[in-house]
């Protein structure tokens, strides 16, 4: 048994293999193009393991992936990989739109010719899992009900057009082909591994080098935050038990508005790093010019998952931002191999 993950050298995917590998022996197939948000420091832990292969390459590269499955088999895919993040989105959509959904097209047609000519007990047992995401839905104003999984598609910026064309794809490689698969769609994680272009790393980041702390607008933009390895365990739960062809939204109820999450970030950084000169982080806030077609609110409605699958986030916000700060504080190495860009290297040194 094995199991083929893609994007598993990215954030939630590095935490994803961590933590599957922390509690079973299931070898992982890694496949991951190490794009500029792939780190493999994050799972040097894993250095000598047998359990774990890595494999540089494309999702799109259908010989590479072909060969892949022929050669380990695996009885599930978890496809992880995509192009993240929103702004980077803005400034150069063509990358999103190769990897989210041609790279996803691709992955599914390489996927659906293994699967048909499995054996009938492995064909019924592979599962397909698609990692996806909350802004599909669009927007939300702030007295409307929390996305169910019947909310109607709605996205709004290039990377949540392109994963809705993915989740689109995914529920007709099931429908059309009858691949087995599950659709996660969940909101905006946070925790170790997390890349310094994103909300909350950048703030602690930038907090810690003693440079501003950009938000966007008025900051009063609302997300739902929920603990990386919370949202591994609702992956782990739905592939285990999941309904096939169902989408499960995987969110921790936990809505906040962007400045607050500033403010909480600086203030457990004025407890655990004081400044010398006794002033407060805050004091680093600037507002800067918007996002364009910044969407206003996102917040999960998660009792789908928790009727079913009796899955539940087992961190609160309080703990797990915490816990987050702490691993930032206690990996500033990580953080400068990040910010240098010399974690590449570490592709070179790991595997000549
Ligand atoms: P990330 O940007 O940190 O990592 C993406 C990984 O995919 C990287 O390792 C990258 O090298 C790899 N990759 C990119 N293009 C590839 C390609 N063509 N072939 C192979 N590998 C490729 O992203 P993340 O934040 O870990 O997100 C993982 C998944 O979860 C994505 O599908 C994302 O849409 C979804 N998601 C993310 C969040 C979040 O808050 N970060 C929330 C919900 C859903
Ligand atoms: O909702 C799930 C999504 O969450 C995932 O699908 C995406 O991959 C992930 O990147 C994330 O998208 P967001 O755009 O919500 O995350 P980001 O961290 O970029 O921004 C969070 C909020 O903070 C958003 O309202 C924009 C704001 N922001 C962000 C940055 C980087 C700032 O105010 N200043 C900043 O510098």
């Amino acid at each position: 048994m094995t199991i083929l993950v893609t994007g598993g050298a990215g954030f939630i995917g590095s935490n994803f293999v961590l933590d599957w590998l922390a509690q079973c022996d299931e070898p992982v197939l890694n496949l991951d193009k190490l794009t500029y948000a792939g780190n493999l420091e994050n799972l040097a832990s894993l250095q000598g393991d047998a359990r774990h292969v890595f494999v540089q390459g494309d999702l799109g590269d259908r010989a590479l992936v072909d060969a892949l499955l022929a050669q380990h088999r695996p009885r599930a895919v978890l496809h992880f990989a995509a192009e993240s993040h929103v702004d980077r989105s803005i400034h150069g959509p063509e990358d999103f739109i190769q990897t989210n959904i041609v790279g996803t097209f691709r992955l599914l047609e390489a996927v659906r010719a293994y699967w048909s000519a499995l054996p009938e007990a492995e064909k019924t047992a592979f599962r397909f899992l698609h990692v996806s995401t909350d802004e599909v839905y669009g927007t939300l104003s702030k007295d409307d009900p929390p996305f169910a999984e019947t909310k109607a598609y709605e996205p709004n910026s290039p990377y949540s057009a392109s994963k809705a064309a993915s989740d689109h794809l995914v529920r007709a490689w099931h429908h059309t082909y009858g691949l087995p698969v599950l659709t996660t769609n969940c909101s905006n994680n946070y925790g170790p591994y997390h890349f310094p272009e994103k909300l909350i790393p950048l703030m602690i980041v930038n907090a810690l080098a003693g440079k501003s702390l950009p938000v966007y607008g008025d900051g009063l933009q609302v997300r739902d935050w929920l603990y990386v390895k919370d949202h591994c365990s609702a992956i782990r739960r739905v592939l285990e038990a999941g309904r096939l062809g169902e989408t499960y939204n995987v969110g921790g109820w936990n809505e906040k508005p962007n400045i607050e999450i500033v403010h909480t970030v600086c203030a457990l950084l004025d407890e655990l790093r004081p400044k010398a000169d006794g002033s407060s982080y805050k004091a680093q806030i600037t507002h800067v010019q918007d996002r364009p077609g910044h969407d206003r609110r996102y917040a999960i409605d998660a009792r789908k998952i928790q009727r079913e699958l009796g899955w539940k986030p087992a961190e609160t916000f309080e703990t797990g931002i915490r816990k987050t700060v702490q691993w930032y504080l206690a990996h500033p190495e990580w953080v400068q191999h990040v910010q240098s860009g010399s974690y590449r290297d570490w592709v070179q040194k790991q595997y000549g």
